[in-house]
């Protein structure tokens, strides 16, 4: 169990497309549970192995409702017409908030620690991460899908910061 490092911002391994894991070794458990430490600790729900320098296809996510989820070469196979807007931030983007449009449903299919397939629909939160996290994985972080990024005086204005 540590605690990684979460690269941020222009840090150029956040655009980096990130290869799928072939085989799921010792090492590939330890960094999931690395993963989860690090979240928990930087208080996110979710993350994805280029945050923490490792161009693997792998992300963990938790929600208060959904538990740890840990997807292996995840891949979204069904999203919902309706869609939901609001904030999104991220660990590697620290003190950036925006606005975003989502599917309010999203279906992933993905590896356990076992290599099983399995897949799992989350809604709300739980489709937000599934979209924000993937998209970690192919070098997309969030403002580059958002409908808008707030400034400073919408933040506080919005109580997302103190002023
Ligand atoms: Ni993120």
């Amino acid at each position: 169990m540590a605690i990684l490092n979460i690269l941020k911002d222009e840090d150029p391994t956040l655009r980096k497309i990130c290869r799928r894991v072939e085989e799921i070794t010792p090492r590939t458990l330890t960094l999931l549970d690395d993963m989860a430490d690090t979240m928990h600790k930087a208080g996110g729900v979710g993350l994805a192995a280029p945050q923490v320098g490792i161009l693997r296809r792998i992300v963990v996510i938790e929600t208060d409702e959904s538990g740890l989820i840990e997807l292996i070469n995840p891949q979204i196979i069904k999203t919902s017409d309706d869609m939901q807007e609001g904030y999104e931030g991220c660990l590697s983007l620290p003190g950036k908030w925006g606005i975003t449009s989502r599917p309010m449903t999203v279906t992933v299919r993905a590896q356990n620690r076992k290599g099983e397939f399995f897949e799992i629909t989350g809604s709300e939160l739980l489709a937000k991460a599934f979209c924000h996290e993937l998209d970690h994985l192919d070098g997309i972080l969030y403002p580059d899908v958002a409908l808008h990024m707030l400034t400073r005086e919408e933040m506080i204005e919005d109580g997302l910061i103190d002023g």
